[in-house]
């Protein structure tokens, strides 16, 4: 059942960072549901093909290889497009540390030219994922939109400047620009590979192989964890909405939920059977200890009501990694 009472069949979606975890799902979902146009454009550098290929020559499908830093491939990919959902940014606070400068280049102005090439194809709706590392040094819990820190690392500064970006385009261009916060969002084809895989792909890579992985930290750390199905609700949402007061907003997008990283482990442990015990190591730089998702904004202005708690995301996660071993 879709959670949306409108039909998606007269809008036409550009997805960037679509061939990524949680772009490729948005494709999925409105290419099920009949949108008539679904495009997506990305530069594969963290992304997969493979990750598209159910979708490849569906009705209304395109693929288009290009990069947001390059305003001329923003320009082709936004013709004829109603609604973006703007995924494509490089994720990950180590990476951002390791080189701020890719990280800018790629969130900032990828994004800045994002909305320019938006603005001037008279894009109706941009959404675009933004993250709940802006809340940055705010010890505050839960977070509550209004009430943020300072950045703790260059993936935060980009995140918190693409904020600022939508505020001034919607106020100076009058454009509708909705921003979301994800909070450690999860699922079928999150990437385990590579230095900046996210936790939970890499526990349950690492479970699957009889590898312990390794703990950054105590472990006591805590975040709110989201299938991704609740993202891509929170987006459709974003997408479709006609309320004036929903617009021009920023959202948490979470369940309202907080599990440290060895309650995590132990869950997982737990539906694999395993004892195998994690290797502790120094904490990350860069990021908060605790992180807990206040989400009664999005459930007021957006009817945003998620609908898979994190033992259930678990388990439909852990069964794609099972299919896929
Ligand atoms: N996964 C999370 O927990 C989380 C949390 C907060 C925010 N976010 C944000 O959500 C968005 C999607 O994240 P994800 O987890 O799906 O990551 P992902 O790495 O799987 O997806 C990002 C996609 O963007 C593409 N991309 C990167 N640089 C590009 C460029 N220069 N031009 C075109 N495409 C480019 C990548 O190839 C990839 O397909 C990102 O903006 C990320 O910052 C994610």
């Amino acid at each position: 059942m879709p959670f949306h009472k409108k039909t998606l069949t007269a809008h036409r979606f550009l997805i960037t960072g679509g061939a990524g975890f949680i772009g490729s799902h948005l494709v999925e979902y409105l290419l099920h549901h009949e949108a008539s146009r679904v495009v997506v454009l990305d530069n594969l550098a963290t992304g997969f093909r493979e990750n598209l290929a159910n979708f490849e020559g569906q009705q209304g499908f395109e693929f288009i290889e290009g990069d947001i830093r390059d305003l001329a491939d923003c320009q082709k990919a936004c013709e004829g497009i109603d609604i973006v959902l703007h995924q494509a940014a490089l994720g990950s606070v180590p990476r951002s540390i390791q080189d701020p400068l890719t990280t800018n280049a790629v969130n900032i102005d990828g994004f800045a030219n994002m909305l320019t090439a938006a603005r001037d194809s008279a894009v109706k709706r941009f959404v675009y994922a933004a993250s709940s590392s802006t809340y940055g040094d705010s010890q505050t819990l839960p977070k509550v939109e209004d009430k943020i820190g300072k950045p703790l690392s260059p993936y935060a500064v980009t995140k918190y400047v693409n904020e600022l970006y939508a505020d001034v385009f919607a106020r100076t261009y009058g454009m509708e620009i909705i921003g979301l916060r994800y909070f450690n969002v999860f699922g079928p084809r999150q990437s385990p590979k590579g230095a900046y895989a996210a936790v939970i792909p890499l526990f349950i890579d690492a479970l699957l192989k009889s590898n312990a992985p390794t703990i950054n930290g105590d472990g006591g750390q805590t975040r709110d964890f989201t299938f991704v199905a609740n993202a891509v609700q929170a987006n459709i949402l974003a997408a479709l909405t006609d309320e004036p007061d929903a617009l021009n907003q920023v959202y948490n997008v979470a369940v309202g939920e907080r599990t440290s990283l060895n309650q995590l482990f132990d869950i997982l442990k737990q539906k694999l059977g395993s004892s195998l015990e994690a290797n502790y190591g120094p904490a990350r730089v860069g990021d908060i200890r605790d992180s807990l998702a206040n989400i009664d904004k999005a459930r007021t202005l957006l009817g945003y009501d998620p609908q898979i708690d994190i033992k259930q995301g678990l388990e439909l996660t852990l069964a794609w990694f099972q299919q896929q071993a």
